[in-house]
């Protein structure tokens, strides 16, 4: 696209016969590279110029340098549709009557399809829309890694694995940036718990950083080429990460090379030497109205504002970082609002519910479904639906991820139509109250929930029904409000909240034929596990919500989505909490909350394994309609050279009658190493598509990266010559073959 556009330039250029390098100049020329064009315009900024490009001038965009036609950044979030318009200096919104978008599913649901190339699909989808409404950076994806289900924004990030989520992290922010769209990689870095989340100083050490929090950054920046970044609210190592000199400067900017723009989160810099020195490059949120109280339209006293250009006018501080900063703004703005070659977009379209439906449908994980109690295809069955999240709309809340959507099918409006088409009948019980409060910004669900009855009458009233149906579908988990998965604050616990449990149980006693989906972006508690023989993970789907669960409640789909994090059974049995290292301890003489990250390594299902505590639901578990057959693990090549690679291949059968997908996972152990390793690792995957009776011979690849530890005294990644074991398997505790092999 671009290629076309720049030969169109210089056709049309040579039709009135001039060249374009004569008459334009180079930081306008399309011809010319982004590299030269920045230097170019770099060069014709004087100092209030520069400072003025590196800091916001309203809640959501920074200013251009109006003399020379460089125009305006405008950011959105992101990451899961794109935000409505909000006033200029206030977070309550615009009144925009064509801001309404197609709400994507949450990135758990994203990661969870473990499909790169519905990550892809997603990430152009929504480039779409932030093109259509004129934006140049979507703030996300977001993949900060889950370390504790108690974290109220783990919804917006790709699960504990770092390996899947830099395989998923970085389709996304290439199918964004196709449309002229930065991608802004948040929460840089170890942003890992909502609760304390200005005060927070993350204790880690170097192996977990680099094996475990910092790959799927390191894979949106290199792999991925993402324009911007967003640096994180906390700390680490006493310092803010937002100026933080080793995460910013040596990390990013040295060892990975990083020619992008380090945003800040919105008020997350505190200090302007700092901001200088330690690698911010565009700031905003400080001061204004919105995250901290102060003076409305304060942009001029920005760090990064009139306190810098002081230092500077007083000599204290130079301009070699003014220039740095300024340089990879312009790259950023020279990238999204400067190509001029990038689309109109497209918003609400066919496809882009289409999108959502897809990466929903396909995210939705089966956590069980004893003998086969789904698909529902009884003729004529009477179906109840009970609980609130059948009708609660879920697309407003949970903080900046929140939208303004076109519309949003409900998970029982979806099962009556899908129900109806089939000939079957539905009925809704409440069961339970929640929140019935929908608004966030301004931006009102209207929706009345109010139910003025008793828990027990609910209970009644949703058993009796419960009794004369076929089938029970439950519906609830979570939701956005404070407490659960939102932002800016934590869960108290890993049980359900409303008494749901209490519900459960009395639909799981008046009918057997129990169904509990459950809509989180977290694990929970299930202590009913076993009297629920069909449970489904939903995720926050988003628009088409209602469209997608129905989609596999009623088997046309065929579940295919796998867990990006385990459940386990209790909180004491997530490391995190086994080890009292949540949410750590206040500093008696200043605000700050020291947090040390006792697991190290130990992260999710490698605790579980390594420790052997079983989870309820593993990492990497999801069941199918049909059934696959794993046949045995080969390889290649038994011994791996320094610098090859070693192909694994087992093939795959679909023993059953219906069409599916299956995620082949590979995992890599260590057995006899100097150090430490979990009991194993994720190191490739792939899904494939399969239909009934078919055989694939699915191959995996690894290097040597993936027998690699990361040896935090030399400060580099080691491989130990000698055996390693390769699993295969469907899920990280449901290995089917394994193999040895040799590293020389
Ligand atoms: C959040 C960011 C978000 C920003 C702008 C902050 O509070 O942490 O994720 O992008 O606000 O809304």
């Amino acid at each position: 696209m671009k290629k076309l556009c720049i030969i169109a330039f210089s056709v049309l250029a040579s039709a009135v016969a001039i060249s374009a390098s004569d008459t334009m100049p180079v930081y306008l020329d399309p011809s010319k590279s982004i590299d030269e064009r920045v230097e170019d315009a770099l060069a014709r900024l004087n100092t209030q110029e520069k400072i003025d490009i590196i800091h916001a001038q309203s809640k959501f965009c920074s200013k251009g340098v109006a003399r020379l036609g460089i125009p305006e950044l405008w950011t959105t979030d992101g990451p899961h549709g794109i935000r409505p318009e909000v006033l200029w200096d206030e977070w309550e919104q615009a009144g925009w009557t064509n801001d309404s978008c197609v709400a994507f599913p949450a990135l758990t649901c994203l990661a969870a399809t473990w499909d790169p190339e519905l990550s892809l699909l997603y990430g152009k989808s929504l480039g779409e829309e932030a093109r259509f409404r004129g934006k140049d950076v979507v703030l996300g994806p977001g993949v900060n890694i889950y370390r504790t289900p108690l974290n109220g924004r783990n919804f917006e990030y790709m699960g504990e694995d770092p390996y899947l989520a830099s395989r998923m992290v970085v389709p996304y922010v290439k199918g964004l940036q196709s449309l002229g769209v930065a991608a802004c990689v948040k929460h840089f870095a170890l942003n890992n718990n909502e609760l304390n989340r200005h005060t927070t100083n993350v204790i880690v050490d170097d192996r977990a950083l680099y094996e475990i929090y910092l790959p799927a950054f390191k894979a949106a920046v290199q792999q991925g080429d993402a324009w911007s970044i967003m640096a994180g609210y906390n700390l680490y190592d006493s310092q803010h990460l937002c100026h933080n000199a080793r995460i910013l400067n040596d990390i990013l900017k040295k060892e990975w090379n990083y020619k992008g723009a380090v945003v800040s989160d919105w008020g997350g810099a505190h200090d302007t030497m700092e901001a200088i020195t330690n690698g911010l490059d565009l700031e905003f949120g400080s001061w204004t109205n919105g995250l901290y109280a102060g003076a409305s339209n304060a942009y001029d006293n920005y760090y990064l504002a009139l306190p810098y250009l002081d230092l500077i006018k007083q000599g204290k501080v130079g301009t070699d970082e003014l220039d740095d900063k300024a340089r990879r703004v312009l790259r950023l703005i020279m990238l999204t609002a400067m190509d001029n070659c990038k689309g109109n977009g497209s918003m609400c379209s066919k496809e882009h519910y289409d999108a959502a439906r897809r990466i929903g449908h396909d995210g939705i994980v089966l956590l069980r479904n004893e003998n086969y109690l789904l698909p529902i295809a009884k003729p004529s069955a009477r179906i109840l639906v009970v609980g609130e999240n059948a009708i609660k709309m879920m697309t407003v809340g949970g903080g900046s991820s929140s939208l303004k959507v076109q519309r949003e099918v409900s998970p029982l409006d979806g099962i009556r139509s899908a129900a109806s088409s089939l000939g079957m009948s539905v009925d809704y019980a409440r069961g339970y109250v929640g929140d019935i409060t929908g608004e966030y910004n301004g931006v009102v669900t209207g929706q009345d929930l109010t139910d003025s009855r008793s828990a027990a009458e609910l209970i009644a009233e949703a058993k009796t029904k419960a009794a004369q149906a076929d089938y029970v579908i439950f519906v609830g988990g979570l939701n956005k409000s404070a407490g659960q998965d939102c932002e800016d604050s934590d869960r108290a616990s890993l049980s359900l909240p409303y008494d749901q449990d209490n519900v459960i149980m009395a639909l799981a006693e008046a009918n057997s034929n129990l169904i509990v989906v459950n809509v989180s972006g977290n694990a929970v508690a299930m202590p009913w596990v076993k009297k629920a023989p069909a449970i489904l993970q939903a995720w926050f789907l988003g628009s088409e919500a209602g469209n997608s669960i129905a989609d596999v409640i009623f088997g046309h789909v065929n579940p295919s989505g796998k867990l990006p994090f385990s459940f386990p059974v209790k909180l004491t049995d997530n490391a995190a909490h086994h080890l009292n290292a949540y949410p750590g301890t206040k500093r008696a003489d200043s605000e700050i909350v020291d947090l040390e990250y006792k697991e190290g390594i130990l992260v999710g299902y490698r605790w579980h394994d390594t420790k052997k505590i079983k989870p309820l639901f593993a990492f990497g578990h999801g069941l199918s309609y049909t059934d696959f057959e794993f046949g045995k693990l080969s390889a290649d090549n038994s011994v791996m050279t320094a610098d090859g690679t070693i192909t694994f291949t087992i093939p795959v059968t679909n023993t059953g009658k219906m069409a599916g997908a299956e995620v082949v996972q590979l995992y890599i152990s260590d057995p006899k190493c100097s150090v430490m390793r979990p009991a194993k690792e994720l190191k490739a995957f792939d899904k494939v598509w399969l239909e009934p009776g078919e055989t694939k011979n699915v191959t995996l690849s690894i290097d040597r990266d993936a027998l690699s530890y990361f040896d935090a005294d030399k400060h580099e990644w080691v491989a130990e010559p000698g055996d390693f074991i390769a699993s295969v398997g469907s899920a990280s505790d449901n290995i089917k073959s394994t193999l040895k092999f040799k590293l020389k």
